[in-house]
């Protein structure tokens, strides 16, 4: 399986999917909205497990994630908003949607600086709830009735991203930043070879390491 970002060229895809799995539906220009202004934050789940038979044959979006930040947000803290998610019914239980979630929310982290996410979800919604509520962690703030175009409840869920933002902030200050490369990586080299010169050991190589045998040997001298 492959989570990845959503591509203006999967947007008929995913499309697909969210009619297949949703009563929201939207017009293909309010998907291309989202891939246009936050091409971070939505995400796909690509079933590769059977390979193409041409190369033109479309990718098997089994899920994805469309999210976004609010533009204008009244309380002025940036956060960022969940749309819509959905996960086939062949490909469920699997994960697919608890990552997606996950992905999708670390970039508006990362890329925007979100305070917190939020989302509605229909009252009768269990498997979501579930997922978000005991999965990842939102809470519930408000009801807002009659939400849906049926009728029916919505809840209107949000997390707080200071636990993530940290996580990021301590993987950050550990990371790897690489060596120096250029000039600075090579001046770097020498200061390290001139600290460390003392250090340095002979160590035995090839034949000395018992390989003797499988090391082509010059006969003819012999
Ligand atoms: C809700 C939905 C997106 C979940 O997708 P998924 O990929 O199956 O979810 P995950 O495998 O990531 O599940 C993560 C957790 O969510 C909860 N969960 C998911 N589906 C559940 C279900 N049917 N019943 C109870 N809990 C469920 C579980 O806690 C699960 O963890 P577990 O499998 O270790 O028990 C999927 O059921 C779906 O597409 N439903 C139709 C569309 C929809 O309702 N979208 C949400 C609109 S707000």
């Amino acid at each position: 399986m492959d989570i990845r970002v959503l591509t203006s060229a999967d947007i008929p895809h995913v499309q697909s999917t969210n009619i297949t799995n949703l009563p929201e539906n939207y017009f293909l220009k309010y998907y291309l909205y989202h891939a246009l202004s936050w091409p971070q934050l939505s995400w796909v789940a690509v079933d590769v497990s059977r390979p193409k038979k041409t190369p033109y044959d479309p990718p098997k979006i089994v899920g994805y994630v469309l999210a976004k930040m609010e533009e204008e947000p009244v309380n002025g803290i940036q956060h960022g908003h969940i749309t819509s998610l959905s996960v086939m019914r062949t490909h469920r239980r699997l994960g697919l949607a608890d990552k997606l979630m996950r992905q999708s929310q670390r970039a508006m982290v990362e890329v925007y600086g979100a305070q917190y996410v939020s989302l509605h979800v229909r009252m009768s919604n269990i498997a979501a709830l579930r997922l978000y509520r005991d999965t990842l962690g939102f809470a519930v703030e408000k009801v807002e009735a009659k939400y849906y175009a049926d009728g029916e409840d919505a809840y209107s869920m949000k997390m707080d991203l200071k636990f993530l933002r940290e996580h990021i902030e301590a993987e950050e200050e550990y990371a790897d930043e690489g060596q120096e490369v250029g000039d600075v990586g090579k001046n770097e080299e020498k200061k390290k070879d001139g600290e460390e010169g003392k250090k340095k050991r002979k160590v035995k190589l090839g034949r000395g390491l018992g390989v003797g045998e499988l090391v082509e040997r010059n006969e003819s001298k012999a």
